[in-house]
């Protein structure tokens, strides 16, 4: 039987990752970065010096990859991945990646190569996965969507504590403005505005709107 997923969808640091392993964590779910997959490939290109401004080689490139996924056996700390058997996540915040991402991102080979093995995931656990199009492209139907947004300066301001210099405003236009599932708050998905709320403030908010057997108590 397939498993349930929570989507936590928004813009570059607007607290998904830290609210998806809490959320993941209260509940004993499997916590899943699918920015952490589009990282990878976009990892892969720079060192294998394939362009991303050249589709038919990114193209024919990666429908030779073999991505791998290590589950670890904490859930809440996701899957490490392997792309060709080199592990990727020491990689994955490297000033060449976060510049590259988004324009690998936004084209289809890729995100289909992507969605395949995030819905296959879901297969064999219950998921709270963030990224960009969770809710909206990967698992539309899931009943559980959040999209997290927080003003640009307090955005850039966390983003900054965590030691990145990436650049979230041009990330973030790239990623809302491309034609392959772009960054939109998905049908019917609850929106938490996270700019004046702790992280533990936003992952109870999101626990409170979830109607989960594991959450109801006696
Ligand atoms: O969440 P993140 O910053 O690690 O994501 C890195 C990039 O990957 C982001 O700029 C856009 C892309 N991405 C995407 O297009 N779709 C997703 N579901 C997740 C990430």
């Amino acid at each position: 039987m397939a498993g349930r997923v929570i989507a936590i969808d928004g813009p570059a640091a607007s607290g998904k990752s830290s609210v998806s392993r809490g959320v993941a964590a209260a509940l004993g779910w499997f916590f899943v970065s699918s920015g952490h997959f589009y990282r990878a490939i976009a990892w892969g290109t720079v060192r294998d010096q394939i362009s991303s401004n050249s589709p038919d080689s990114l193209i024919a490139w990666i429908a030779t990859r073999k991505l791998t996924l290590l589950e670890d056996e904490d859930p809440t700390k996701g899957v490490s991945l392997l792309l060709d058997g080199e592990n990727a996540s020491p990689h994955l915040s490297d000033s060449q990646v976060a510049t590259t991402v988004s324009v690998i991102a936004a084209m289809p080979a890729v995100r289909d190569f992507i969605n395949a093995r995030l819905r296959a995931l879901s297969e064999n656990h219950d998921l709270v996965m963030e990224g960009r199009d969770i809710g909206s492209v990967v698992f539309p139907l899931t009943p559980w969507k959040f999209y997290l947004d927080a003003s640009p300066e307090v955005r850039a301001r966390r983003r900054a504590s965590e030691g990145a210099i990436d650049t979230v405003s041009e990330r973030d236009r790239l990623d809302s403005t491309r034609a392959t599932a772009p960054l939109t708050v998905p049908p019917g998905a609850i929106v938490i505005d996270t700019t004046h709320l702790t992280l533990d403030q936003v992952i109870q908010t999101a626990l409170e709107h979830l109607h989960l057997p594991e959450l109801t108590t006696g």
